[in-house]
């Protein structure tokens, strides 16, 4: 056979293209015939700059200016406040049901582990072993008074030790979540006679209602039962002090934190928010621990959780542990 040019060039053509495909990484840029102004020179991000006087490639925004889809103008909407500062007492969004079932979503895979699936604050982190802060439950009177704009303010920016979910919760899945939150609170103040209006079997309710409350007299039993061999010492007071997160708020130092330290606590006259005054005997410490809200300390914010979890023994040995704080 012979072979024409146009063989020839086809063949070579063809070597080549094989070659180039030989299953080999390569560290090189392809080659590319149209470029088409793809390779510039350009800076990178952090880069040095000797054209600038302050030595910086990246170039701050003009002051006075804004990026789109940064302007964030409506207070309401974006802190959750009022122009004089003040939390709205309004969510800016229409409650319809899919906004609702939104919030529903959002609060189920971003605040259940530690607020629970109904907002009693029992999440998983609450079993103690992780010692982290116990999220406070929102069915108390302090939750229900709480403004709108004070709920998502604490989505936005984190609310002492709760970090924020900003970067992850978009701004209208916050209020979405405010909207379920409250939906939660009303859920557990229905009237009896209203909630005939509701597609709800009320009997089976009440004897699921009666089934929890003789499992939580069963366990209480048996806690009272165990309290006698249970151990009490200042040594596992320590323990559960770390363990429970109380470090977190109170100091052993005289520090000042969330809340009062223990440093010389025991004994010594205590100032109440509504003007009255105690002892801080060891009712008063045990009476702080389980019910924080009852006394709230001169000074200091009523932000405490309550730890009506914890067993007599632990709270006695915590007692003890507190105790410990004012014979140095
Ligand atoms: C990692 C655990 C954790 C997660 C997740 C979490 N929180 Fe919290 N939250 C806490 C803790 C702990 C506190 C109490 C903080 C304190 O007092 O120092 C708290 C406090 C709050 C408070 C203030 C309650 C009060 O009565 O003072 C609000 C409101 C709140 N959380 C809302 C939310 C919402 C809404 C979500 C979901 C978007 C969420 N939290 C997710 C742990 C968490
Ligand atoms: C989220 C922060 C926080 C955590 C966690 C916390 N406390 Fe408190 N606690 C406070 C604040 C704030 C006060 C003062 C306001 C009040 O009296 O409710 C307080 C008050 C008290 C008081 C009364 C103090 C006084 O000066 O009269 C005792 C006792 C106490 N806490 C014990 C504990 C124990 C024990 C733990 C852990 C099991 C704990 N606290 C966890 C915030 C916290």
């Amino acid at each position: 056979m012979r072979l024409s040019t146009s063989h020839i060039a086809s063949l070579l053509l063809l070597s080549l293209l094989l070659m180039s495909c030989r299953g080999q990484l390569s560290e090189k840029p392809p080659i590319s015939p149209q470029q088409n102004m793809q390779f510039q020179n350009r800076f990178n991000a952090q880069e040095q700059n000797e054209f600038f006087a302050n030595n910086m490639a990246m170039r701050p925004p003009v002051e006075g200016t804004i990026a789109r889809g940064k302007l964030r103008q409506n207070s309401e909407l974006y802190q959750g406040r009022d122009e004089n500062g003040n939390f709205v007492t309004e969510i800016p969004f229409e409650l319809t049901q899919s906004f609702l079932y939104r919030g529903k979503e959002r609060y189920d895979i971003y605040c259940t582990p530690c607020h629970g699936k109904t907002g009693d604050g029992q999440g998983i982190i609450m079993t103690g072993q992780y010692g982290y802060v116990p999220a406070p439950s929102y069915h108390r009177q302090a939750s229900y008074d709480m403004p709108d704009g004070q709920f998502y303010s604490a989505i936005t920016e984190g609310i002492r030790s709760m970090p924020a979910y900003n970067t992850q919760i978009k701004v209208e899945d916050r209020w979405a979540i405010v909207a379920y939150i409250r939906a939660l609170q009303e859920s557990r103040n229905v009237p009896r006679e209203e909630l005939e209006e509701y597609n709800v079997d009320i009997a089976q309710l009440e004897t699921e209602y009666q089934a929890l409350k003789e499992r939580q007299e069963a366990l209480a039993e048996e806690r009272a039962a165990g309290a006698g061999e249970e151990e009490i010492s200042a040594e596992r007071g320590q323990q559960l002090y770390t363990a429970n997160a109380c470090q977190t708020c109170h100091s052993l130092d005289g520090t000042r934190l969330v809340g009062p330290s223990f440093a010389g606590l025991y004994g010594s006259e205590r100032q109440f928010a509504d003007g009255s005054s105690a002892v801080a005997d060891e009712d008063y410490i045990s009476n702080s621990i389980i019910n924080p809200g009852s006394n709230v300390v001169e000074g200091y914010n009523n932000v405490m959780p309550p730890y009506n979890y914890l067993s007599d023994g632990e709270i006695q040995s915590l007692v003890e542990f507190i105790k410990a704080q004012s014979d140095n």
